[in-house]
């Protein structure tokens, strides 16, 4: 026969344990880097989770974005149609480039904004011009660095990577700062060129496998929601931020 001392004592804070103890989200651990002893010819010679990272693609080649066959080759109005965004949605496009997909976001979100990150002086200074010349208000240049986004914690619903994530060269710090940032129910959109397809025209270490995105984002805890399989040539895929950090 328990005594009521002894179920103070004993039993009562073993049950208020178990009942309020909250298991606590884990930091996400770091896989690590290597680097390999050959690089390929569009590798930097650092691997990440098994795969190579490629070389970033310079300021010089920033027209080479705006090519008129990126239309059909990349869709990229419909793309920002199937994000779901809200009129007053933050959304940060992440590896903006010349912002090619920041400018058709800015359109959906005229309560919001867009944050355009990069880590190239020069692709801000043209999203910098555009935004002059159209009038446009609700973009906003944030400089980068190769390992942080720098964004506040908290601070976005959504965020987006079009043929950029295959080049950071520090991926997981990178999606530890875009994951910090995200609110809770926040998403990752990710567009990267399919690696397992052959027939897709374009580099080996630009392009990713579905299998490999799911296996880096996986590392976060991010829930993979969807794969949209509308592009001709590129998975878009979608993460939720289903846990506060
Ligand atoms: C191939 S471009 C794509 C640009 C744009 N997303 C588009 O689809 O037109 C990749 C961009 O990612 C940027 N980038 C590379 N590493 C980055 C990093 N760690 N943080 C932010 N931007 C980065 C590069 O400077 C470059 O402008």
């Amino acid at each position: 026969m328990i005594s009521a001392r002894q179920l103070r004592l004993g039993i009562l804070p073993i049950l208020a344990s178990t009942l309020f103890y909250i298991t606590p989200v884990q930091a996400a651990e770091f896989p690590g880097y290597e680097v390999a002893p050959e690089r390929r010819t569009t590798g930097i010679g650092k691997f990440y989770m098994g795969r190579e990272i490629s070389f970033v693609m310079g300021h010089q080649a920033a027209g080479w974005l705006n090519r008129p066959g990126r239309i059909q080759e990349e869709m990229p109005d419909e793309v920002v149609a199937n994000m779901g965004l809200d009129p007053d949605h933050v959304v940060a496009d992440i590896g903006a480039g010349s912002g090619y997909f920041s400018f058709r976001i800015a359109k959906l979100v005229p309560e919001g904004k867009v944050l355009a990150v990069d880590i190239q002086p020069e692709m801000l200074a043209i999203i910098d011009q555009r935004k002059a010349a159209d009038g446009v208000t609700n973009i906003e240049g944030v400089m980068g660095t190769v390992d942080d986004p720098n964004l506040p914690p908290n601070s976005i619903d959504a965020a987006i990577m079009v043929d950029a994530y295959h080049e950071f060269d520090h991926p997981f710090e990178m999606i530890n700062g875009i994951n910090e940032a995200l609110r809770v129910g926040g998403r990752i959109f990710l567009l990267e060129y399919r690696g397992e397809d052959d027939s897709v025209p374009i580099r080996p270490l630009h392009k990713m496998t579905e299998e490999q995105v799911v296996k880096e984002m996986g590392v976060f805890g991010l829930e993979w929601t969807d794969t949209l399989g509308f592009l001709p040539w590129q998975h878009m895929m979608v993460f939720t931020k289903v846990a506060a950090n």
